[in-house]
């Protein structure tokens, strides 16, 4: 079911992506809500690899929570290392959201062992260049995204597409960036100027995908360790929002809407627009300026994006992917 307006071109670009599983690699800085886009995309979608990057947590801490997770799910898919700082910026974590370890509130296994491979960036190169129609599924930082295609330029020709979790109309560290792109500007607005097909799920949406009580509690009650374990993390997930809004019912589940919008593009009302990222801002660092203007000679489109969600029917297909790997 398709929510409100979806753009012409936009459309067939992400109908064509879930026509079969898209195929993605993630690169992700779990993080709770990092944590819950890894099932969504081992259960929908054909999910080549993880790539890990300093964000919510230092490196060894993302590293260490992707390969955590992987384990329990017992899927078979390689997690890679990448960049331990932003390009420009000095490394700035999320203790506040997270917990120290990136993953607070649940009782984790140990790491089955060490990361697959510390170079994510060339893991990312090598498998785009290997493999047809890979889609990016930055939602962390883009520090090992803009790495990756400055190394290899012919990536930005060779991807599918690149869909991201960041950015939006209003901020989450200052009153105008988001977090992912606040991180790590410069390589967000390389990004953001790399001229393949991109999708971008910002706060505007994700504000609207809460883990609900309710939700959450759907998950409480599914049979199994996995659904526990997630239940729990879901609790500390809420609670650190709730607590530090005036409005919030739940935490918005942030990460698994740019793995969706692949999977499940009907879930999701779309809309064309230029954005860029603000780099030299004294207030607004961080900032995607998003081009609204109705004037016919504004900027073309760069990039689409997610702006109405079903939550529900979003919310219930991460309750069945959870379930499917709660055994
Ligand atoms: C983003 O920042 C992180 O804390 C979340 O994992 C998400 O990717 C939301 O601003
Ligand atoms: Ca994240």
């Amino acid at each position: 079911r398709s929510l409100g307006w979806m753009s012409d071109t936009a459309t067939p670009l992400l109908e064509r992506a879930a026509a079969a599983p898209p195929t993605i690699i993630l690169d992700c800085d779990p993080g709770h809500d990092d944590a819950i886009a890894i099932v969504v995309a081992a259960r929908h979608t054909n999910l080549l690899g993880i790539a890990t990057v300093a964000g919510n947590a230092p490196l060894d801490r993302t590293t260490r929570n992707a390969i955590i997770v992987r384990d329990m799910l017992g899927i078979d898919v390689p997690v890679h290392s990448g960049a331990e700082r932003p390009l420009v910026a000095e490394p700035k974590h999320a203790g506040h959201i997270h917990g120290e370890s990136g993953l607070d509130g649940a009782d984790l296994p140990e790491p089955s062992g060490p990361a697959d491979g510390i170079d994510a960036v060339g893991y990312i190169i090598e498998t785009c260049r290997s493999t047809e129609g890979v889609w990016l599924v930055p939602v962390g930082p883009l520090t090992n995204i803009a790495l990756a295609l400055r190394s290899a330029p012919d990536l930005a020709r060779r991807v599918a597409g690149i869909s991201l979790m960041g950015g939006g109309s209003f901020g989450n560290r200052t009153a105008v960036a988001e977090f992912n792109i606040w991180a790590d500007p410069e390589a967000a607005a390389a990004v953001f100027a790399y001229g393949g097909p991109l999708v971008m799920s910002g706060l505007d949406l994700t504000h609207q995908f809460q883990a609900t009580p309710e939700r959450i509690e759907s998950i409480r009650v599914l049979p199994g360790r996995l659904a526990a374990t997630f239940a729990d993390l879901f609790v500390f997930f809420s609670r650190t929002y709730v607590g530090r809004h005036d409005s919030l019912r739940g935490a918005p589940v942030h990460d698994p809407c740019a793995v969706l919008a692949l999977s499940h593009p009907r879930l999701f009302g779309l809309r064309e627009a230029h954005v860029t990222v603000e780099t030299a801002g004294v207030h607004t660092r961080g900032m995607t300026v998003i081009d609204n203007r109705r004037l016919l000679e504004r900027s073309a489109p760069n990039c689409t994006i997610t702006e109405s969600v079903d939550a529900d029917a979003g919310f219930e297909i991460i309750t069945e992917s959870i379930a499917h790997f709660s055994r």
